[in-house]
Formats: C-alpha cells, sequence, structure tokens
C-alpha cells in the first residue's frame, strides 16, 4: 500500500520564503533536455517533497512500472495489451520497434509516391479523425507548418457540418487527398465526415473519389471494407493508443505537409526525452517532477484544476491536446485492481494562449479563490520576423506573469492587493522546431504515466467516453431508455 502521510505532512512553506531559506533552488528544481529548460522553482516542491515522492515512488514500484512500459508488458491492464507509442521512436521492445519501422517505411512509401503525382495533382489535404486522430497531427501542422506550406492542409473533426462546409468552400476537389484517420475506423463522426466528402468529390466531378483516400488505422481490413485500395492504408499498432497515436501513421498529414525528415526529427526529439525519462533519477528527470508538482497540488493543496497558457502562437493548440492527452488518461475512478481510488485522479486541465489569456482570465488567477498551478511554455527564438521587438515583448509577459503570481502585492486596498504565493511552472524551448516539439510532447506523455502510476491508476483505457457514444447512436436509431428531460429536448428538436 502506497504511504502518502508523509507527503500529505509536508509543510505550506511560502514560495518566497523557499527561496530565501535555500541558494540552490533555482538550479535544484530546474534542468535542460532536449532544448528544453525545465523551471519547476517557482512551485511548492522541496528537497523533502521530492524525497517523500521518491519513497511513493518506490511503494509503486514507479521504475518497475516504467521498465515495464518500454519493454512491452501489458501495462493497459484492462485492455491486456501493451502501450506502444514509444516503440514508434525507436525506444521499446525490439519487435515492437521493428513493427513500427515498418509501418513508418510504408508510410514514408505512399509520401513518395504522392510527391510524385502518383495519386494526380496534391495541393489539399483534407484530414479527417476525431480526438486522438486529429489533435495531435493538428498540433504539429500548426505549430510547425507555418513557413514554406508544400499543402493546404485541414483537419476537420466536428460532425457539425459547418466545420466541412467551411473547408469545401476553399479546396479544390480535384486536387484534394482525403486522409481518414480513425483508430477503429468505426467513429461515427469521421466515417459521417468522410462519407460527405466522398460526395462532395462525386458531385464534383472527381472519377474515383475513392483512389484520392489514405486511411490511417489500426483496423486495416475495416478500412479497405469501406472503400480504401490496401495500398493506400497505413495501419499502426493497436498498442498505440489514440492521444499517444501521432508518432504513427496518425502523424501522415504532418509527415506530408512538413516532409519526412521534420517527421523523423519529431521522432528523435521524444526518443531523447524517452531515455531521459528512462534513466535519469527521479530528481533529476522533467517528467517526474513535473508529476511530483502536479501530485502536491491535487492531492495535498486540493488544486483542482492545472492551466498550461501557450506564449506562442505556434503552440496555441498545446492546450487543447494535452486536455485529451491527460483528462482522458488520468481521468479515472477506479485503480488498476478495479477498487474506488479514494483520492482525486486527474486534474481538470484548462489554459490558454498568452498574451491574450491575460486580458481574460488571468484576474483569477491572481485574485481569485481557487489554487491553480500554471504553466507558462514559450520559445526563446521568434516565430516572426516583425522588427518591433513583438516576441521580447512576448516572452516578457509570460516571465513577469509568472514573477507576478509568485510575489503578489499588498496595499492598503484589499481590492488591489495580490497575495502572491501561487504557483507556476515555465518550459522554455530554445527553438520551436520538430525536435524540441517532439521532446515536449514526449515529456508530457510521460508525466501523464508517472501521475498514473502513483495514483496506481490505468493511463491507458478510456471506457468513460463509451456511455455517451452508445447512447446517441440508440437515440439515432429512435430508441434509448432516457430520462424526462432527454426526452423531451429529443422531441423538441426533431419533433
Ligand atoms: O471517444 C474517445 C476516443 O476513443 C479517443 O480515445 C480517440 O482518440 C477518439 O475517440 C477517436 O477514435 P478513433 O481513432 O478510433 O476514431
Amino acid at each position: 500500500m502506497a504511504d502518502w502521510s508523509k507527503i500529505e505532512a509536508l509543510p505550506a512553506t511560502k514560495l518566497e520564503q523557499l527561496f530565501a531559506d535555500d541558494a540552490d533552488r533555482l538550479s535544484r528544481l530546474s534542468l535542460g533536455v532536449a532544448g528544453i529548460h525545465f523551471d519547476f522553482s517557482k512551485t511548492h516542491l522541496t528537497m523533502d517533497a521530492i524525497t517523500a515522492f521518491e519513497q511513493l515512488a518506490r511503494e509503486t514500484d514507479l521504475a518497475g512500472r516504467r521498465e515495464a512500459m518500454f519493454t512491452g508488458s501489458h501495462v493497459n491492464v484492462t485492455e491486456d495489451r501493451p502501450v506502444e507509442h514509444t516503440a514508434e521512436r525507436g525506444e521499446g521492445l525490439p519487435d515492437s520497434v521493428a513493427r513500427a519501422g515498418a509501418y513508418h517505411a510504408r508510410m514514408r512509401a505512399l509520401i513518395d509516391a504522392i510527391e510524385s503525382d502518383a495519386l494526380g495533382p496534391v495541393r489539399h489535404i483534407l484530414h479527417v479523425g476525431i480526438g486522438g486522430s486529429a489533435l495531435g497531427p493538428h498540433l504539429l501542422v500548426d505549430a510547425l507548418g507555418r513557413e514554406d506550406k508544400r499543402y493546404d492542409v485541414a483537419i476537420v473533426s466536428n460532425v457539425d457540418g459547418i466545420a466541412l462546409e467551411d473547408v469545401f468552400e476553399r479546396f479544390d476537389p480535384a486536387a484534394t487527398l482525403l486522409v481518414v484517420a480513425s483508430k477503429t475506423f468505426t467513429t461515427t463522426e469521421t466515417m459521417m465526415n468522410a462519407e460527405s466528402v466522398i460526395a462532395w468529390m462525386t458531385e464534383h466531378g472527381v472519377e474515383d473519389p475513392y483512389g484520392r483516400v489514405v486511411a490511417l488505422t489500426a483496423s486495416p481490413d475495416k478500412a479497405t471494407e469501406w472503400g480504401v485500395d490496401e495500398t493506400r492504408v497505413l495501419p499502426f499498432s493497436e498498442g498505440v493508443g489514440g492521444r499517444y497515436s501521432l508518432w504513427s501513421s496518425i502523424g501522415f498529414p504532418a509527415a506530408l505537409a512538413l516532409g519526412w525528415d521534420a517527421f523523423e526529427q519529431l521522432l528523435d526529439g521524444a526518443a531523447e526525452m524517452d531515455r531521459h525519462f528512462r534513466l535519469s533519477a527521479l530528481h533529476e528527470n522533467a517528467p517526474a517532477l513535473a508529476a511530483f508538482a502536479d501530485l502536491y497540488y491535487t492531492q495535498v493543496r486540493h488544486a483542482e484544476t492545472r492551466a498550461p497558457f501557450a506564449y506562442d502562437e505556434r503552440l496555441r493548440l498545446l492546450p487543447s491536446y494535452l486536455q485529451q492527452l491527460e483528462m482522458e488518461s488520468n481521468g479515472k475512478g477506479v485503480t488498476i485492481e478495479g477498487k474506488p481510488v479514494g483520492r482525486p485522479t486527474a486534474a481538470i486541465t484548462w489554459g490558454g494562449v498568452g498574451t491574450d489569456a491575460q486580458h481574460a482570465v488571468f484576474q483569477l488567477l491572481h485574485q481569485g479563490t481557487h489554487l491553480i498551478p500554471v504553466e507558462f511554455i514559450a520559445v526563446i527564438e521568434a516565430g516572426d520576423t516583425l522588427d518591433e521587438g513583438h516576441h521580447k515583448q512576448l516572452l516578457l509577459n509570460a516571465f513577469a506573469q509568472g514573477g507576478a503570481l509568485m510575489k503578489g502585492k499588498q496595499v492598503d486596498d484589499p481590492a488591489r492587493s495580490y497575495s502572491g504565493d501561487r504557483p507556476s511552472s515555465t518550459l522554455l524551448l530554445d527553438q520551436c522546431d520538430p525536435r524540441t516539439l517532439g521532446a515536449l510532447i514526449a515529456f508530457y506523455e510521460h508525466r501523464v504515466f508517472v501521475n498514473g502510476v502513483l495514483l496506481n491508476i490505468n493511463s491507458f483505457d478510456q471506457f468513460g467516453v463509451e456511455l455517451g457514444k452508445e447512447m446517441a447512436k440508440e437515440a439515432a436509431k429512435g430508441g434509448g431508455d432516457f430520462d424526462p428531460s432527454t426526452n423531451d429536448l429529443i422531441k423538441r428538436a426533431f419533433g
């Protein structure tokens, strides 16, 4: 049994006091990995807290479970399978790494074929997918594809037809490649969107619309049954979870739009973070330290949310990506043994983009009654070419906000006072390039894993999403055992 008592008994010393007490605090609580500077010094982590978490990690066998993940044990216990996303970047069981390599080779060959016009002209890539089959590729294309755009890429996830119609207005059906991304190849939204794209192509005279489709899936048979030729089906392993899948063929639109070299660099950056996570002692291990801070706030200080803010337009989709990664992975109520977990699990992840968020939600962060650990993600190398110092302003704002949250300010008027002692961490990337982004995303994956192990939950299933889907399917068939309120809403909308 894991003993949380030492952690729960940690004193709530103020941040400024922690800095005053330890001249080495900054160096002890900051580290550089794979082109990212991690600064956890403005969290309430202390050496005593880290020691207590290291003890908890021993009691929960973090080292053993980490090795089990990297070596293909069935750590996804409820679905009785291994997790293979690290194998996609070359870190895992040799068989899984070899299989991922073969799938990547297939992906690369298809990219080469498309680039040599084997499928006819392609100027537009219309990727349909949802959740993990959209958020990852969307983040990659948006973050890395701003300059030197080879293709116009649209990622459509919502079943609301407005999303597709917006794309139809600007894409040429004859020059559009439809990419259908679905691990299961059964997801209602994705399949409905895919059918509508085929209908749009057909209506606009595309002779063989299915000949313009690439399928990304762990269920290749379903894709061929749906009409995609086997040569354009890019499989990936069942062991690659949806929200961990951008490294697999799900990353296809990014690899096509950004180029294969960029995709390989992304994998290399992630692999560097994998090795750091696997081999470093916990007190100098970025994902572990971040998870310790997460758990300190959720378990000891009862924080219910955490808020990452991307101080860079290139990373504006990161908060949404993290919402799925963190909440779908660790928003659980039972342990891996199926018992009630008995303590809070994942914090609610929300956040936004700086500096916009400062003028909208930061009021609550500075003076509200909730304790919300904030995370600033910024990039040293500017993404813009304007001479007027925009990037400097951006970075200085990020740093000043973190400083202000910690320092606070006391004046005679309570309405104008700031309590201070509000925690934040900062992730400062040297560049926003594929390699660094790969490392950053892998950092978040491993942080989620450490949280999951210390809470003794399975971070790799997501049964919580099923009930609502099932009930929507029943309702679509005109059935469903609904309550009076839900029945009334259905009646109002459809008579
Ligand atoms: O409903 C949640 C979910 O299963 C996610 O876990 C997944 O990323 C998404 O739906 C899409 O699933 P698929 O890739 O099978 O279409």
